[in-house]
Parts: structure tokens; sequence; C-alpha cells
């Protein structure tokens, strides 16, 4: 048997954690043959709640779970941790935005970069759920010192899976017909699913589906507002979803699984005119080894510019909201 991987969860005891972390440990986030020992952190009041959750993950009798850490310090629960997800945070209610969250939420993702810096294995490789999630990141990596920022993320799949599945059920085909769906931008209400640049069935989307104004507008604004549309109708965010996408952001990234495209956000190099050092959602191709570059020379129409200038402009006015936590 290969050696252990360490995962650190913040979170761990509210939903997203509770659809999370059975999926961890069997399996679906390294790979089968890949044990693992979950180190879980949660804040002080919660800390009878994780007991209960550890309770159940013991009673799972998972094979490759080999030991669970439980404690409500970032510099323990991330000791030597090769994988960090940050969820760990204030989800919206109804009526909010999700940068609405940025004063309460921002101040964690300090000492968590700090203590990831401290203390997580040299090649750690960290995704940020906990929203608002590109800023959070963005936090993160910037108190992250010696820390190389290329291993910060932001998940931005769930997106990428919801425009997925609203372009399959408008074509009437699996989804697993439809490729190349990329997001840009913010995990926000103003991102960019571009339909322009993907397929179904490897033609492009626009002429399978033949109608551009519902690709302007109601499958754009689907996907914007489906966030807020399960809160609306759960009373609470996604959680089964949002665990979805982040066992397909780091399956993909990290298990062995090269992907020509996932959408994911990273700190831009600059690239499609993405000031550099945002994190912003980008179409990129990993090696699933922990590498990942952004797909170049994509077509951007006036139309894709446009979206994508707006979602980057929300990332910098979130920026200037918690200059001061950038260390
Ligand atoms: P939740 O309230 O059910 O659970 C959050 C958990 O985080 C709680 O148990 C809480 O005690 C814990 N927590 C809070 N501060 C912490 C800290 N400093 N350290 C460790 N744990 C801490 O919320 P949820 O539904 O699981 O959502 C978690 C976050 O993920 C929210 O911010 C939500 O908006 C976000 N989210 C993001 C996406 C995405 O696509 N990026 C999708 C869904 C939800
Ligand atoms: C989502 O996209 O479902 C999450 O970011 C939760 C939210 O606040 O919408």
């Amino acid at each position: 048997m290969p050696a252990p991987v360490r995962v650190a969860v913040t979170g761990p005891a509210g939903q997203i954690g509770y659809a999370l972390l059975p999926r961890i440990a069997s399996g679906q986030l390294l790979g089968p043959d890949t044990p693992v020992i979950l180190q879980l952190v949660e804040v002080p009041p919660v800390m009878d709640a994780l007991r209960g959750v550890a309770m159940e993950l013991e009673d799972g009798a998972f094979p490759l779970l080999q030991d669970i850490v439980l404690t409500s310090d970032p510099k323990v629960g991330f000791e030597g941790a090769h994988v960090v997800l940050l969820v760990g945070a204030k989800p919206r209610g109804a009526g909010m935005e999700r940068k609405d969250l940025i004063e309460e939420n921002g101040p964690i993702f300090v000492g968590q970069g700090q203590a990831i810096a401290e203390v997580a294995d040299p090649e750690v490789r960290v995704a940020v759920v906990g929203n608002p999630a590109n800023t959070n990141a963005l936090i993160a990596t910037a108190n992250a010192a010696g820390v190389p920022a290329d291993r910060f993320t932001a998940m931005t799949r769930l997106d990428q899976n919801r425009a997925t599945a609203q372009l399959a059920q408008r074509a009437g085909v699996p989804v697993t017909e439809v490729t190349n769906v990329a997001i840009w931008g913010n995990h926000s209400s103003t991102q960019y699913p571009d339909f322009e640049n993907a397929l179904i069935g490897g033609r492009p989307a626009a002429d399978v589906i033949g109608d551009r104004a519902w690709l302007e507008g109601d499958f754009i604004t689907t996907v914007q507002q489906r966030g807020a549309a399960i809160i609306e109708a759960r009373g609470q965010s996604s959680a089964l979803s949002a665990a979805s996408a982040l066992i397909d952001h780091v399956h993909d990234w990290l298990a062995g699984v090269p992907t020509e495209w996932a959408s994911m956000a990273v700190v831009s190099d600059g690239s499609y005119g993405v000031p550099a050092g945002l994190v912003s959602s980008f179409p990129v191709r990993t090696d699933g080894k922990g590498g990942w570059s952004i797909v170049q020379d994509l077509a951007i129409s006036d139309f894709a510019r446009g979206r994508i200038d707006a979602s980057v402009r929300e990332l910098e006015e979130e920026r200037a909201v918690i200059a001061d936590l950038l260390g």
C-alpha cells in the first residue's frame, strides 16, 4: 500500500463536510488505492458535533481511512497536510450576495494561510470553497509566505458542472456529451459561463442548441443564480453538489487524471487580460499530479470580453475591501 495522504478539511461538521467526508474516506478524492488520514479542523463550539461525525466515519469502516485527527487548531490540523480543503466559513442566506460575507469570512483565511505555510507538507495543494471563494483564496495565498501561489485554487467546478448540466438538458443529450465548458471570473453572480467555446458531441454548443437568445440570456443567468435558487428552495446553500464538485476539482488536479479542460480559480498570470495576482476562474489543463496551466489561445468574442471584464472588476472591488488582510 502506498503511504497515506494527509487531507485536512476545515468546517467538517458543516453541511458540505457531511457530504464530503465519506467520499474522501471511500477513495473518491484520491483514488481507490490511496489510504488517507483525515485531519479535521472545526471551531471550538462545534467540537462535540465533530466528534459525532468522527464516530460515523469510524462506523463506515472505510478500508482506506487510516486515522482521524480532530482539532480546533489549524496548526495541528494542517500539520504535514498534503491536501488542504478550506470549506469552513459562514454561508450566505437568502437575499445576500457571496461578497457580503467578506468582512466576516475573510479574516479566517489569514491565520489559515499562515498555518499552511508553517506546518503543511512542502508540496501542499489547497482548494478554497468558503465564500467568497476567490477572494478568500487570495487572502490565504497572500498570507502563506514561501508557498508558491500556484498551490492555491478556489472552486468554480460547481459552476462548470451546473453549466454542463444546463447545456445537456437543453440539447437533450447525456452530460458526458458536453465538454469544454469554461467558467471565467468570480464564483459569484457576475461569473461568465462560456457557451461559445463549449462543445456538444464535439460540435459547437451554440450550433447544436441553435438558440443564441437562450444562451445569452436564461442559460447564463440560471448558472449565475443557481446558488441563490438552491438557497431559496432548500433554505440552505448547496452542499451535496458542492461536495461533489470539490471531489471533481481535487481528483482531476491531483489523482492522476490529466484533463484537457477543468474550470478552477487560480492566481492569474495576466492571461486573457485578467490582471496578474487576482484569483480568477479560467479553463485549465491539469496534469493529475498537482500541476495545472491555463488553456491558451481560446477565442474570446466581444460579448465574452464584456462579461469577463465585469466579473474581474468585481474581483478587484473585493480585493480593495480586504486589502488590509493581504499581509
Ligand atoms: P455550514 O455552516 O453548514 O458549515 C460551515 C462549517 O464551518 C461549520 O461547521 C462551522 O463551524 C465551520 N467553521 C466556521 N469557521 C471556521 C473556522 N475558522 N475554522 C474551521 N471551521 C470553521 O456551511 P456549508 O454549507 O458547509 O458551507 C461552507 C462554505 O462553503 C460557505 O461559505 C458557503 O457559502 C461555501 N460554499 C461554496 C461553494 C463554492 O462553489 N465555492 C459552494 C457551496 C458552498
Ligand atoms: C453555491 O454556488 O451554491 C455556493 O456558493 C453557495 C451560495 O452561496 O450560493
